[in-house]
């Protein structure tokens, strides 16, 4: 017998054995630890200890740690969690008396799905972007499917990008009246379908216009040069036209005054000399009257052209477009200088006021101490009179 044992093919297949059962080992548990199981967040959530419930007693552990949340365990062996909340997430593993692991799982905790609620762009005619938002938040990773048809046609995939929570269908059947996009979610606790319908042809907003540019135009202190490029999302066939929406108004006041082109650039020429202008611009289909204006492009500044000297604009007349290129400039400038006259005024006629009362106040106090002392000679003199008088002669 020991001579069997030491034998090298005894040995050989004891080696064998213990390597072909070690990985097969380490196999069970890992594929038991990787399985998950889902609850829902304040219910009692039950784990069961495996399949087979024979070696009673067992113990639980969370995390290898024997601190457990509110619990019960059931005669065969299985944890009731007793209304969970999240901090009852986590591995759990039961062990049996000798201490030998049973069955392992992973919890999460959450809720089934809720509706969505679901919001669709379209940049232009061959793409429709639908993008959601959950209505209860889950807490549990989700996957969505999400399909599109056009009234009387066929579900076409909508494609999904599950980080963003969004899908795009391309080339849409863009004049069917009515669409409808599914979009179902599942999660660990269940799922649900949400149907949105909609009008693609009123939900149609271009981006806004790119590359806007806003400058004076050198010898014109009303005119103000506009330019811009048509969405690059926009395909530029002479199909699907734009009309731009041109707003610009003074830095400060109220009031856009408003122009409405079919191409760029634009010339406004009516800004307002010497100021800060505002100026955006957005687009629109212009056939479709329906659909809707782009954003504003980012606002812009920027100030008509101007003579850079501090002369007085009474010099040779500008070569401006209205009737007053002298008196639009003069205008402006005027009231500044009306005002620094007025301030230099009001300083004058101050000072003036002061050196004239300081004056009046001297004269009376000198007429006022000149009176005391000759009331106070006459007193002297009435005194010395009386005096006399009452000496004996
Ligand atoms: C959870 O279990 C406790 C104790 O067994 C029970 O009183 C409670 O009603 C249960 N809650 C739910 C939501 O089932
Ligand atoms: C839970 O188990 C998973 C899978 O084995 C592991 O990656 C993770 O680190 C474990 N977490 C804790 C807290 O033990
Ligand atoms: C257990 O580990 C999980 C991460 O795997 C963590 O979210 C949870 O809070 C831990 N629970 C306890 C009680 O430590
Ligand atoms: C999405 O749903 C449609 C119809 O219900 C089905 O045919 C398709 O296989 C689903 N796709 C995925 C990725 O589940
Ligand atoms: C329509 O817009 C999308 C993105 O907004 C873009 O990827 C696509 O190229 C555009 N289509 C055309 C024909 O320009």
């Amino acid at each position: 017998m020991p001579g069997l044992l030491s034998s090298p093919v005894c040995l050989t297949v004891i080696w064998f054995l213990s390597w072909s059962l070690r990985p097969s080992r380490a196999q069970i548990q890992t594929d038991e630890v990787s399985g998950v199981q889902y609850g829902r967040l304040g219910s009692n959530v039950t784990l069961a200890c495996g399949k087979s419930q024979t070696r009673i007693p067992v113990v639980w552990h969370l995390n290898q740690s024997s601190a457990l949340p509110w619990h019960k365990v059931t005669s065969d062996g299985s944890l009731v969690l007793l209304h969970t909340d999240h901090s009852a997430q986590g591995n759990y593993s039961c062990y049996d008396s000798q201490g030998l692991l049973l069955h392992s799982v992973k919890l999460r905790l959450g809720h089934p799905p809720g509706l969505l609620s679901i919001s669709c762009q379209v940049p232009n005619h061959t793409h429709v972007r639908c993008s959601w938002v959950d209505s209860v938040k889950t807490f549990l990773p989700a996957k969505y499917n999400a399909t599109l048809r056009g009234n009387g046609h066929e579900w076409r995939p909508c494609i999904v990008d599950i980080t963003r929570k969004h899908c795009d269908v391309y080339q849409p059947r863009y004049w069917v009246t009515i669409h409808t996009l599914r979009v179902t979610e599942t999660n660990g606790l269940g799922s649900e379908t949400t149907y949105g319908r909609f009008r693609l042809h009123e939900l149609l907003k271009p981006d806004p216009p790119e590359s806007v540019l806003v400058k004076e135009l050198e010898g014109y202190s009303k005119r103000l040069y506009v330019s811009w490029n048509s969405p690059s999302s926009w395909p530029l066939h002479d199909a699907f036209p734009l009309v731009f929406h041109i707003r610009y108004r003074p830095q400060g006041s109220m009031y856009w005054s408003e122009i409405y082109s079919d191409v760029s650039p634009v010339i406004i020429s009516d800004a307002l000399a010497g100021h800060l202008h505002q100026v955006q611009v957005r687009a629109r289909d212009e056939v479709n009257s329906d659909s809707q204006w782009s954003e504003w492009s980012p606002l812009l500044l920027v100030r008509p052209w101007e003579v850079h000297t501090t002369t007085e604009p009474t010099e040779e007349p500008l070569p401006d477009d209205d009737d007053y290129p002298e008196t639009s400039t003069a205008k402006t400038h005027k009231p500044e200088a009306e005002d620094e006259g007025n301030l230099g005024l009001v300083i004058l006629l101050v000072l003036f006021s002061v050196v004239i009362l300081t004056t009046v106040l001297s004269l009376i106090f000198v007429v006022w101490v000149r009176q005391r002392r000759r009331d106070h000679l006459a007193i002297q003199e009435l005194a010395s009179m009386v005096k006399m008088k009452s000496m004996p002669i």
